[in-house]
């Protein structure tokens, strides 16, 4: 195979490029050095308008990444494709949802990662076929490959894979520190009364929250950038008012935009030519929630520009964040797969079909929504005069709708942070906002999953992410929503959703015993902020993920294997109980830890576990949290909402071993200083002295809001020494 360039980012990092790819935007880096001949880890074959990439797998092998996709941690022995998927039905055997995130890590004798920059359907074949073969599938000469080698042959190799791979496609999307509260979400509250409901379920019962969520029904028949003032009287007010109670107002917003005469987004829209456009040059149209929509063409810069403007009429108003949905994008059917669809069932009148035919008629009318002939009927213009098919870059889309949004916002205010989280996405798409994981169900299996994603869609820059809380579809139980709290507590993103027609899951409509337990947990996550975003602010800035499957830095065999337990961070790691009327857990502790078993975030009783295999009692009310050796938890006080109140206390849980650091880092957490270095650090340190423990606290750059810093130190024989520190 005869690349056409090859590239050297480093000793480690090398680009392959075949033929001339579409410049997919996914990459930032830059390097004129160029690379080896081929690819060290992998072969690649020309086959007919194909690529293909093949590496024997040993017996050993794992195969980790994937982003957002199903499967275990360890991928090895299933086929992916990337393709942004309008699928509310995540079963095992889904291929692919909404992201599309070509990553991946081999890991064996010889470990190496793979990015294949392209912005289309891929297929993945990861020992499924052939159980010793990985292959994947390229339908086009036209591409990047990434080549990540590895190489001091440890766990911790991959870690240094995914800071090479972060380092090429840029820093990610932060959110504003209120974005690390508790979200509430339904599809939908109907009306502003219904939500101020909600807002006194929270403050009433003593439960934190930041921001509740308005799904489409706040629009008039759906229409983006539009406000029901039926339902939403004094909008601007009411948005303030609620504001001062602590609660931010998250709005939709959809892809498609409504055709009707008379409505300014559709009618500017066409007149600029900013829409999405058939192979004759009309207007493409499909249907979404509003009815027959068009589509903004936001490969196109002309049309990013001004849809980002477009959420300003949000923004006017006092709203300060939004969630993008409905952006792979998705189409329940165009007019021409309807006619279609009749004509089949037209055809079937009346006669005696036969029961192959009936199920041919039935999926006629079951895949008419997000149908291949859709998306390859229309085009895109990236350029002016150029015009591509929307199947060629169709995992473009939503990124390029969140960038917009993202670039908007600067105009609206260049240094302010809004919330933004997408459903689709692909990789490049981190570095304007968040994703959440999509229309998951209340099953058990998908809190497992949703414990499972997270690594990958990590590794992809997507560190805000996270799951519907007690899931979308389906009806939860209150268990399953209090255990789904539980692991969510350690996730960015942090927002209990539900689906219209579905129960109420709301952490107060279930029983008082339930709720009791979701306060403590939620109260709890609100202490653990410090660290989440002090984590948080080191990976944007280390390429690191904030959730670590064990395989990444222990290297003893049983480690590589654990499937359902995760690092958060330097100091964490967690061990959620995903199993209904489990009351407890079997874990594996790679080395000794310092259990915490949270049933009352106030109590910091903690015991030391030893290395090994343990079955943990886990009663509803408590949650395990792991300190690591010489790691720190630093907690907060709590507070109904994130900037209710400047806290004068931290208290830090460390376990100490040979000497434990921890740079707390801060900032004002909502300006984009950070981008130009600035924050602010607290130096905490416990070190084990001749006379005695010594413990420091220094404000090393800027400033923090606590005065007070009480240490727990848990030391190996179990026993605790608090001492406190004034800064
Ligand atoms: C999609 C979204 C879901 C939302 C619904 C209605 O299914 O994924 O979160 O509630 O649309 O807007």
């Amino acid at each position: 195979m005869q690349f056409t360039n090859t590239l050297s980012f480093s000793d480690s990092v090398h680009c392959f490029r075949s033929g001339q790819p579409f410049n997919t935007e996914a990459v930032v880096l830059t390097t004129d050095h160029a690379g080896p001949e081929s690819p060290r880890c992998f072969s690649v074959a020309e086959q007919g308008r194909e690529l293909i990439i093949r590496r024997d797998l040993k017996p050993g092998d794992q195969v980790f990444g994937m982003g957002q996709s199903m499967g275990g941690l360890n991928k090895r022995g299933r086929q992916f494709r990337t393709w942004c998927s309008d699928d509310p039905c995540h079963t095992p055997e889904k291929e692919s949802l909404y992201g599309a995130h070509p990553f991946l890590i081999v890991d064996g004798d010889d470990t190496f990662g793979l990015f294949i920059d392209f912005p289309g359907e891929l297929f993945f074949d990861l020992g499924y076929t052939t159980t010793d073969l990985l292959e994947i599938r390229i339908p086009s000469l036209d591409v990047d490959i990434y080549e990540f080698v590895a190489t001091d042959k440890k766990a911790t190799d991959k870690k240094t894979i995914v800071r090479d791979f972060r380092k090429l496609i840029g820093k990610p999307y932060v959110p504003p520190r209120w974005g690390f509260g508790y979200q509430q979400c339904r599809w939908s509250y109907p009306d502003a009364a219904r939500i101020d409901e909600i807002i006194a379920g929270f403050r009433d019962n003593d439960i934190p929250c930041d921001t509740v969520y308005m799904d489409i029904d706040y629009m008039v028949n759906f229409k983006d950038f539009s406000i029901d003032e039926q339902k939403f009287p004094r909008f601007e007010n009411w948005v303030q008012e609620k504001k001062e109670q602590g609660i931010r107002l998250i709005p939709i917003i959809d892809a498609g935009v409504r055709i009707e005469d008379g409505y300014k987004v559709y009618e500017e829209g066409l007149e600029k030519g900013y829409f999405c456009k058939d192979a004759q040059g009309e207007l493409f149209r499909a249907a979404v929630w509003p009815g027959l929509c068009a589509f903004p063409d936001f490969l196109k810069p002309e049309t990013r520009q001004w849809w980002g403007l477009q959420y300003q009429a949000l923004t006017d108003l006092g709203i300060e964040g939004f969630w993008n949905d409905m952006n792979e994008p998705a189409l329940f059917y165009s007019p021409a797969s309807l006619s279609k669809a009749i004509d089949a069932v037209s055809a079937a009148k009346d006669k005696n079909i036969g029961v192959y035919e009936f199920f041919d008629l039935k999926d006629s009318i079951m895949n008419i929504s997000n149908s291949r002939e859709d998306y390859r009927s229309f085009y895109h213009e990236p350029a002016p005069g150029g015009r591509v098919n929307h199947e060629q870059v169709h995992n473009l889309y939503g990124t390029n709708m969140t960038r917009a949004a993202y670039e908007g916002f600067a105009q609206v205010d260049a240094d302010k942070r809004f919330l933004m989280f997408s459903r689709a996405s692909s990789v490049g798409a981190h570095r304007y906002g968040g994703i959440w994981f999509g229309d998951n169900h209340s099953w058990w299996e998908h809190l497992k999953l949703n414990l499972q994603m997270l690594p990958g869609a990590n590794f992809c820059g997507f560190l805000y992410s996270g799951a519907d809380i007690g899931g979308f579809g389906a009806n939860a139980s209150a268990e399953l929503v209090v255990r789904w709290t539980q692991l969510a507590v350690f996730s960015p993103l942090m927002r209990n959703h539900a689906a219209m027609g579905t129960r109420d899951q709301e952490p107060f409509a279930f029983d008082g015993h339930s709720m009791a337990i979701m306060r403590e947990h939620i109260k709890l996550r609100y202490r653990m902020i410090p660290y989440l975003y002090s984590e948080y602010m080191k990976a944007v800035e280390s390429g690191d993920a904030l959730f670590y499957p064990l395989a990444f830095e222990y290297d003893d065999e049983r480690s590589k294997r654990v499937e359902d337990q995760l690092l958060v961070g330097r100091s964490l790691m967690n061990a959620p109980v995903y199993e209904q009327n489990a009351r407890g857990r079997h874990v594996f502790l790679p080395e000794d830890m310092l259990l915490w078993k949270v049933s009352r975030h106030d109590l910091m009783a903690a015991t030391v576990i030893k290395a090994g295999d343990h079955y943990l009692e886990l009663p509803l009310e408590e949650m395990p949290v792991f300190i690591r050796k010489d790691g720190m938890l630093p907690l907060t006080e709590t507070t109904s909402w994130v900037d209710e109140r400047q806290p004068e206390t931290l208290d830090v849980m460390v376990y100490l071993d040979q000497g434990a650091r921890y740079e707390l880092i801060y900032d004002d957490g909502i300006s984009k200083a950070w981008e130009k270095g600035v924050s602010d650090c607290l130096s905490l340190s416990v070190q084990q002295g001749s006379a005695g423990l010594k413990v420091s606290a220094e404000v090393t750059k800027g400033q923090v809001p606590w005065k007070t810093i009480v240490f727990h130190v848990y030391r190996h024989d179990g026993s605790l020494i608090r001492q406190s520190v004034q800064i």
